[in-house]
């Protein structure tokens, strides 16, 4: 079966399209590299880098949060949408930095944090000076509380990261200062609170700061919870919303709701008032591709993100279906899809690969408890599906979302010291569930040393496993996890073609085979066990192996392959 692309899929020039198949490295900027030395990852130390991700061979870098903040969640909270945090860098190192990409040839896309700012932002201080009712109260969700004297609060609604998502102030002005008053919603943490995107200020602010960023010479946007952007905030508030899995039918009134596609089309205004016209790709987790596709339409953001494949079992059955889904979908709605397995959220794919066959997702979350159980892990097999599940990724069409470290096969930290844990999830759940710092930990780049060449003492500490997997360690060895994503998204660069393939082996099968139009194959044997090699794949077209004996190696390549079986757990990229 193929997947046309959809007529409407490329009305830019070639290189307006260049999101469409690009490979794009997440930089959690805290944690990549820090030049100051002062235990934080900064811009600097990104530019300095630009040789190790030219080297790498991705197309794009986006950078999570590096604005002004005081990292209630790890600069999601925003004080100022139009700076660097004095900690990170300044503009002059933003452009700086933009300058070194594009003379690499990299495009730089930046987060924008739409659907709260921090409780430091100018609007939000001036909100709480102002009175209930004022025309300052009126950009965030400001509301007063139900019971006798307001002191309940407007909803049963649970924030994202536990707790209630209304925080009661103290307010400031007269006549009733320094009494209890009214509550203001927040989703996430307390110090984020939420806009009101009703207002027509809001909406023009956001305008200015994609201009902001656009004139300074980006290419694109990663816009953090998009479907939430737009609320049903009418009286009386409904009851308890499911926060993470939403009905998506319209009827939950904070996320996923139709209102908000309006204010993506009037991004796509701003976005395309340049040229090339910028691109986006929209944080989503709505869990139907069709409702998510909307925000990926051309007249949106023109793509978002999907996290089907992050979210399921290494399984050839279930990897083929979601492929084949999200491919069709993506085709018909006109965006080109996008694929991921880790990120700043979740735990490293290397390591929820680790777990037994039998885990299920209470497992890997248990691991994150305070009091969790410590699962029985298989690291080594861990990083070898991981290493498959990213061939298999990179080989299909359209974009390929890798997040920092998973080039070196980091693994989750699990076991980070409790007093050193900052995701305010660990906060606002009493100490239950660790939250996401086991994904963050600075990255390792020498093997030896008190921070592993990171910069001055990281922010969180690293575990002495790092030093081995550093990416000195591993620069120039053939089978190396960073050499093999090296070679493959070099050899990607010819194997991206037309946004389409045609899957050689039957949908129940574990050994998935598919061939993009140019002729490349790609071949994944998802079972524990080696697989009998489908009839006319021949050892002299392997351009880049999973299995790292068998890169490491010729000659066990070539007992491998040329036995007539392809090992477990590993992809073959086969050559026209
Ligand atoms: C997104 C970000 C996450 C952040 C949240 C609130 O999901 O990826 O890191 O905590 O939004 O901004």
């Amino acid at each position: 079966m193929t997947f046309p692309n959809s007529p409407d899929a490329a009305p830019f020039s070639p290189d307006a399209n260049w999101w469409r198949q690009a490979a794009v490295y997440q930089i959690y900027p805290r944690s990549f590299s820090d030049h100051n030395g002062d235990g934080m990852g900064d811009l600097p130390g990104v530019t300095a880098r630009m040789g190790y991700l030219s080297a790498l061979g991705i197309d794009a870098i986006w950078l999570s949060p590096f604005y002004p903040s005081a990292l209630a969640d790890g600069g999601y909270d925003v004080d100022d949408y139009r700076n660097v945090d004095p900690r990170l860098g300044s503009l002059d190192d933003f452009d700086a930095m933009v300058s070194a990409a594009h003379a690499a040839n990299i495009k730089v896309i930046v987060d924008v944090v739409p659907n709260h700012s921090s409780n430091h932002h100018g609007w939000f201080k001036d909100a709480l000076a102002a009175a209930p009712g004022s025309p300052e109260r009126a950009r965030y969700q400001f509301f007063d509380g139900l019971g006798e004297n307001g002191e309940l609060p407007p909803s049963d609604w649970p924030s994202h990261f536990g707790g209630p998502a209304w925080t009661r102030v103290v307010e400031a002005a007269s006549p009733n200062a320094g009494q209890l008053g009214q509550w203001y919603l927040h989703l996430f943490a307390t110090e984020q609170p939420d806009f009101n995107w009703d207002h027509p200020e809001v909406r023009e602010d956001f305008h200015t700061t994609l201009r902001f960023w656009a004139d300074r010479g980006v290419d694109g946007f990663r816009v953090d919870v998009a479907h939430g952007l737009a609320k049903d905030m009418s009286l009386p508030l409904r009851s308890k919303p499911e926060l993470e899995i939403l009905v998506s039918d319209g009827s939950d009134p904070l996320f996923d709701r139709d209102a908000v596609h309006e204010i993506f089309e009037g991004w796509r205004t701003v976005l395309n008032e340049y040229t090339p016209p910028k691109a986006a790709v929209a944080e989503a987790w709505v869990p139907f591709t069709e409702r998510r596709l909307k925000y990926a339409r051309p007249s949106e953001l023109g793509q978002a993100f999907n996290f089907d494949l992050l979210q399921a079992h290494f399984d050839g059955v279930e990897f083929r279906a979601i492929a084949q889904k999200c491919l069709v979908e993506a085709a018909a709605s006109g965006a080109s899809s996008t694929w991921v397995f880790s990120n700043h959220d979740v735990i490293r794919h290397a390591s929820r690969y680790a777990f037994p066959d039998e885990s299920t997702l209470a497992d890997l979350e248990s691991w994150l408890m305070a009091d969790g159980v410590t699962p029985v892990t298989d690291q080594a097999r861990g990083l070898r599906r991981a290493r498959a599940a990213t061939l298999f990724m990179l080989g299909l069409p359209g974009s390929a979302y890798l997040y920092q470290g998973e080039e070196l096969g980091l693994f989750e930290v699990a076991d980070l010291p409790h007093d050193s844990l900052q995701d305010p999830t660990w906060f606002r759940t009493g100490h239950q569930v660790k939250g996401r710092d086991g994904c963050r930990v600075p990255l390792p780049w020498t093997p030896t040393g008190e921070n592993f060449g990171f910069g001055g003492t990281p922010w969180l500490p690293q575990p002495a496993g790092f030093g081995a997997l550093a990416a000195s360690v591993q620069d120039g060895v053939p089978g190396s996890t960073l050499e093999m994503y090296r070679a493959a998204l070099k050899l990607r660069r010819e194997l991206q073609c037309e946004e389409s393939l045609e899957w050689l082996s039957a949908p129940e099968s574990e050994v998935v085979h598919y061939r993009r139009p140019n002729g490349w194959e790609v071949l994944t044997n998802f079972a524990a066990v080696p697989a009998v090699l489908p009839p006319g794949v021949e050892l002299a077209r392997v351009a880049i192996s999973s299995g790292e004996s068998v890169v490491a190696d010729e000659g066990a390549t070539g007992a491998g392959i040329s036995a007539g079986t392809i090992p477990a757990e590993t992809t073959l990229w086969l050559a026209p």
